[in-house]
């Protein structure tokens, strides 16, 4: 586009709804932030903001679509620490985080917490752990894939426990894993606490701890896995939204506007906060925050796989 006509664009943009795509399956924790907040960004844009379910390969699908798309500012995605760790499980990635998207900015930081079905015997941490020795190969986990933070979090567990040789069970995401979870078809979850604090809340699922050093302000009696035990085991799952690289520096900057007004929508604000997320500062929220803090996550990733013994797919 020549300068008038890139400015022309950049004027009238948004003309036309936005497609913001979600990599794993409707229902889910990925799902929730992203419908919630492609309402409150719409609302400041003055158009739609279509939120679209585009699954498969952990997350690693829908990136590749949007790293494909036309960079007009109608195609965006958002996607979790999932774009960090893809380059440490697939040798053949179609895309590359750090070089084929620009970068609106950060949304929120999710806690998770390892979760169970509601009848499985062990209640507690320390319980739970005999329990898996006690009954090795019977135990399953689901997730939602390799580049899913769940599938993430179950095989940093499971290195640190030494059982790299439990059943894990992969899904589309783990919003049909806890369907799954909560029908007794599935044993185990570390899922996000957007998808998990009213489940644990109401009793539908047993929870084992919080991923985090501190306990959940949402669910102050749950321990962390930390105190009972498993030291040093710290996730906290965070959210971005990326545009195909080459989208015209201005369309960025709006989205990223329209981003931040939707971080500061109360409806938004109040949701995540009942949901234990917590919503990024304005430094996180933008290009620079997100670009840094990916390539941090890129280079942190790789090492900690291998040393999982996590090998490429
Ligand atoms: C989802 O939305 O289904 C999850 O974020 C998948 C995951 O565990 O990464």
């Amino acid at each position: 586009l020549s300068a008038a006509s890139l400015s022309a664009f950049a004027q009238n943009y948004p003309a036309r709804p936005i497609q913001l795509i979600i990599p794993f399956a409707a229902g889910g924790p990925t799902d929730v932030v992203a419908r919630r907040l492609a309402e409150a960004m719409g609302q400041n844009l003055g158009v739609t903001v279509v939120a679209e379910n585009k699954t498969g390969a952990g997350g690693t699908i829908a990136a590749d679509t949007v790293a494909r798309a036309a960079p007009d500012g109608y195609t965006a995605l958002i996607h979790h620490t999932g774009m960090s760790t893809a380059p440490a499980l697939y040798k053949k990635l179609r895309f590359n985080p750090l070089t084929d998207f620009e970068y609106v900015g950060q949304v929120v930081d999710v806690p998770m917490t390892l979760v169970g079905r509601k009848d499985l015997p062990p209640n507690n941490y320390k319980e739970l752990y005999a329990y898996l020795q006690a009954n090795r190969g019977k135990v399953n986990l689901a997730n939602a894939g390799m580049g899913a933070v769940s599938q993430l979090c179950g095989v940093l567990f499971l290195s640190r426990i030494n059982m790299m040789d439990v059943t894990t069970i992969p899904y589309s995401g783990t919003g049909p894993a806890m369907t799954d979870l909560q029908g007794g078809q599935v044993d185990l979850l570390c899922d996000q606490t957007t998808q998990t604090t009213q489940l644990i809340q109401s009793g539908r699922v047993k929870a084992y701890g919080a991923t985090t050093k501190q306990r959940l302000a949402v669910l102050p009696d749950l321990p962390t896995l930390a105190e009972q035990g498993l030291d040093n085991f710290e996730m906290v799952v965070w959210h971005g939204i990326y545009l195909p690289k080459g989208t015209p520096k201005p369309v960025v900057d709006r989205l990223n506007a329209a981003l931040l007004a939707g971080l500061a929508d109360p409806k938004f604000k109040d949701a995540m906060a009942k949901l234990g997320a917590i919503i990024a500062t304005p430094e996180k929220a933008s290009t620079e925050g997100l670009r840094t803090h990916l390539k941090a996550e890129v280079e942190k990733w790789g090492p900690v796989m291998k040393a999982a013994g996590v090998n490429p797919e």
